[in-house]
């Protein structure tokens, strides 16, 4: 099909055009006149929610409101019990997944805007749906021909039954055709949030945009939810009734509500008259601003138009997520934008031709374009755009190497193997997904569970080397001991008298949970508490907190049989009061790399923990050793300035934004939070950690390490309080033992510097003697050819395990050699267990069509490797250094088969 056969531009509905913003303001401004409180969206990285990667709707931010936990939203002083907003929601992962389809369709999204309306508890399916009603059709003019609505058709597995009473508002309530109204299963009509969480039956609103032509031979009712694009889902309406809990059943929730969910994107491309979502205002400035960049047009050519599709939409998700306070990494949802970004450079090399970055290009368009929607993004615009423009550079480095290697791996294949795909993986950086992409654009399928075994063999080196830490909680048995509504009382105490509520044993583990309990879980960066639990001459030891979908729970040594009655619970305050030295020490350096750096400094990451304190932050280059100078004094000042701890632990967010409090993005609406301020003029953050109660016990403040952790964003690591003591002890003895070791030199560092030159001196001749003893190892097999052919063929291996030598030696050997010569040379790096082999051929063979790049390539594969290079001269890389001879017997086979 066409792409114009496939559009959805409904060819004769005539309606009034009106801009993407005017629509959504139109929503909002109807919305408002129902008495709804528009409200903020939230951020698409969900702060406090473990079952969730990415916001994936507009209801993710009232979760506990549908719960039950809180009423509704507390604003301009009363208790609002509806609310509407636009939300940006990122689908890529988990139970709500498009990745694949975007680009290639032209209505999915990863990162798309969801227009929806709320009822907590207030009004139902009646106004839900006569409002959806009206704004389609009697505000904007939408013909009621072309819509449809679906009803859950219910559900006997769940006990669920048909939801005759959306069908009968249907029909009452609005001026839909009866035959309209289809009732679909759980699958298309049961809307989840995930695989636990609020959800309840759903009815649909579809359109139906095909030529009147069509729709007369084929009625839309036969093709709503056949993805067919022109006959498409716009508005959802869920009644929230239950809860899916971690065992699959529903649990009915204390009051009902409404959750409705439109595509913006769909619906702003309908209401234009467009072909697809890509033809609305919203996507034309990024469209624009890459046809510009790449000298190419979009609507010409279907391949160019997906790359440019991709990349519109890609560049949406990688600036929203990272001004939302995620950056791209290795785990987790920093791989997720990791692998969107990397999908899109891919397509912008390989399709229009862009071989540096372009995609950081793209963020002050979007910045502009949503400043007044989600002003996030402008507000970091240059932060956003610094971490992309890095992130495309390093991969861009290997880009087309891999892209090379993987032409070469499937040249004759029909199948990528495992190790193939894990080898782009690990050394070039391309994401299974991206892989796979390739692939199939050829036609050729890939190992997957070949891939995913050598990934869970790495993931297990990781884990054995300790990279690992437990984070679980949601499948684990639990023995109920007692009830109890859990309270943590850490903040005002260290010692007290508690109850455990249920014990488990999960992968060889302890656990307990507690009704109330000082131990702080770790979290914010501060990591937990350790201490003890005391009953009658009963010790239980616990070793970790952690924070789980199951509430705090307690990692223990043991289990006593006995774990019922009071226990008394001690944290370890030694360690405790060092946490809080390096908690509050992390907020003052904070404001001082501020002060120094500049307000582009940002908390990226943070650890806090007794005996030292790390935190990565945004900067674009190393902080030179006179700016960490300045700023460790700055430190040190503010703690011998003694400033007590002002502790304030419900401010609502409005508040705490008035009074410049750091790190905004990313709390939710409406919420209240934790404030602490050392002086309300120097630092002001929203923490849940523990604080010492003035700054003095902090003692002494000192960096120990700078670095870079990732495109833009640094890491420095300092201590305080016993362990700033203990490195100052340590360095003095180091200096003593240094001095003792140079004769108790006066002047340490300039016999340091001495030995310097003297090795150098050394390494100098060691390396001369080291090319000598080559050089004549290669005059040895260059006094010994064998004869092919006609031709001279030398090979022979030399010592040193070095690509470098060998290519020098291989250079060396052509000039050395006559006419017609083939040299084939090997070296072998025992440590890293590789063999790396080099072939060079002499011009007037070139002539004769031999090519050292081609034999190279078949040798590489006998040792299990692969290379190339130039006709004269090229190397390859192998995992199996005792199949050397064999490469070498093979030469002379490669000769014999030549023409010559
Ligand atoms: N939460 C519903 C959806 O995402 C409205 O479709």
């Amino acid at each position: 099909m066409k792409l114009e056969d496939k559009s959805y531009a409904h060819y004769n509905i005539v309606m009034p055009k009106k801009s993407s913003a005017q629509i959504r303001n139109e929503f909002f401004e109807f919305f408002e006149e129902k008495e709804h409180l528009i409200v903020d969206s939230a951020p698409v990285v969900p702060k406090d929610d473990p079952t969730l990667l990415f916001t994936n709707a507009g209801m993710n931010q009232f979760k506990p409101i549908f719960l039950g936990e809180e009423d509704g939203l507390n604003e301009k002083g009363k208790l609002w019990k509806r609310a509407a907003n636009t939300q940006r929601c990122i689908r890529v992962s988990g139970k709500h997944n498009d990745l694949e389809e975007v680009g290639h369709d032209t209505y999915h999204h990863t990162l798309f805007e969801m227009l929806g309306n709320w009822s907590f508890g207030d009004y139902f399916k009646e106004e839900a749906i006569e409002w959806a009603w009206e704004l389609l059709v009697e505000r904007w003019g939408m013909e009621p021909d072309r819509l449809y609505a679906t009803v859950f058709g219910g559900d006997e597995d769940e006990g669920l039954p048909v939801d005759e009473e959306s069908i009968e508002l249907w029909r009452s309530k609005t001026s839909i055709s009866p035959d309209h109204i289809l009732k679909f299963g759980k699958k298309d009509n049961f809307w989840e949030m995930g695989d636990t969480g609020p959800c309840g039956p759903c009815s649909e609103i579809h359109i139906d945009l095909r030529p009147d032509e069509e729709r007369k031979k084929k009625p839309g009712s036969e093709i709503v939810n056949m993805d067919d694009p022109r006959v498409m889902e716009i508005w959802n309406l869920v009644f929230i009734q239950f809860n899916r809990l971690q065992d699959g059943s529903l649990e009915k929730l204390p009051a009902q509500h409404v959750d409705t969910g439109m595509g913006f994107e769909r619906l702003c491309a309908v209401l234009q008259g467009k072909k697809s979502n890509y033809d609305s205002d919203i996507f034309e400035p990024i469209l624009d601003k890459i046809s510009e960049l790449s000298g190419k047009a979009y609507g010409d050519d279907e391949e160019i138009d997906i790359a440019m599709r991709v990349i519109a939409d890609h560049i949406r998700a990688v600036s929203f997520s990272i001004a939302d306070g995620a950056s791209p990494s290795n785990e987790g949802r920093g791989y997720v934008i990791r692998r969107i970004l990397r999908r899109a450079v891919r397509y912008g090399w390989d399709r229009l031709g862009f071989d540096a970055p372009f995609m950081g290009k793209l963020v002050p368009v979007l910045a502009e374009e949503f400043k007044n929607v989600f002003p996030e993004l402008h507000a970091q615009q240059e932060y956003v755009q610094n971490v992309v423009l890095a992130e495309e550079r390093s991969f861009l480095n290997t880009l087309g190497q891999g892209i090379q290697l993987f032409n070469e791996m499937i040249e004759g294949a029909d199948k990528l193997s495992g190790d193939d795909a894990f080898k782009l993986h690990d050394t070039y950086g391309f994401p299974i997904d991206l892989t796979q992409l390739m692939a199939r654009e050829q036609g050729i399928s890939v190992d997957v569970s070949g891939f995913n075994q050598l990934m869970d063999e790495q993931k297990k080196r990781a884990r054995a080397a300790g990279k690992f830490t437990h984070t679980g909680g949601s499948d684990i048995q639990w023995n109920q001991i007692t009830d109890g509504e859990f309270e943590f009382i850490g903040y005002d105490e260290v010692e007290s008298e508690v109850e455990i509520t249920a014990s488990a044993v999960d992968d060889d583990e302890n656990l307990i949970l507690l009704n109330r309990s000082p131990f702080y879980a770790e979290s914010g960066g501060q990591i937990a508490d350790t201490g003890l639990l005391e009953k009658n001459g009963s010790v239980i030891k616990v070793l970790d907190v952690q924070k789980t979908l199951d509430g705090h729970v307690h990692y223990v040594d043991q289990l006593p049989e006995d774990l019922s009655g009071t226990w008394t619970a001690k944290v370890d305050v030694d360690r405790r009061w060092e946490i809080e030295k390096h908690h509050s020490a992390t907020h003052l350096m904070h404001a001082a790399l501020r002060e120094k750096l500049g307000k582009h400094v940002v908390q990226k990451g943070s650890l806090v923990e007794p005996n030292r304190l790390r935190f990565d932050f945004s900067h674009f280059e190393a902080v030179s050793k006179d700016e960490l100078e300045q700023v460790e004094e700055r430190i040190n000042q503010k703690i011998q300035e003694n400033i007590p701890l002002k502790e304030e632990r419900s401010v609502p967010i409005e508040e705490a934004k008035k009074r410049g409090a750091m790190m905004l993005f990313g709390e939710k609406y409406g919420e209240r939070v934790r404030m602490i301020t050392f002086d309300p003029n120097y630092s002001v953050e929203l923490c849940g950690g523990t604080h010492v109660n003035a700054t003095g016990k902090i003692g002494y403040f000192r960096f120990t390490h700078e670095t870079s952790v990732a495109a833009g964003i640094r890491r420095v690591e300092a201590v305080v309080g016993k362990s700033a003591d203990k490195t100052l002890r340590e360095e003095r003895k180091l200096m003593e033992d240094i001095k003792g070791l140079l004769g108790d030199q006066t002047d340490p560092a300039q016999s340091v510097q001495h030995l310097i030159d003297e090795k150098k001196a050394l390494e100098k001749e060691l390396k001369k003697l080291q090319h000598q003893k080559a050089a004549g190892r290669l005059d040895e097999i260059l006094d010994q050819p064998d004869e092919v052919n006609g031709v001279k063929l030398f090979t022979g291996q030399l010592d040193g395990g070095s690509m470098d030598r060998l290519k020098q030696s291989g250079y060396d050997a052509l000039n050395k050699s006559d006419t017609s010569s083939v040299i084939v040379l090997a070296t072998v790096n025992e440590e890293e267990n590789k063999v790396y082999l080099l072939a060079a051929i002499t011009d007037d063979l070139i002539g004769k069509g031999m090519k050292a790049g081609n034999l190279v390539s078949v040798l590489g594969k006998i040792v299990g490797g692969g290379g190339g290079g130039q006709p004269n001269l090229a190397t390859a890389g192998g995992r199996f250094p005792d199949k050397t001879n064999e490469a070498f017997e093979t030469a002379k086979e490669w000769i014999e088969e030549q023409n010559l």
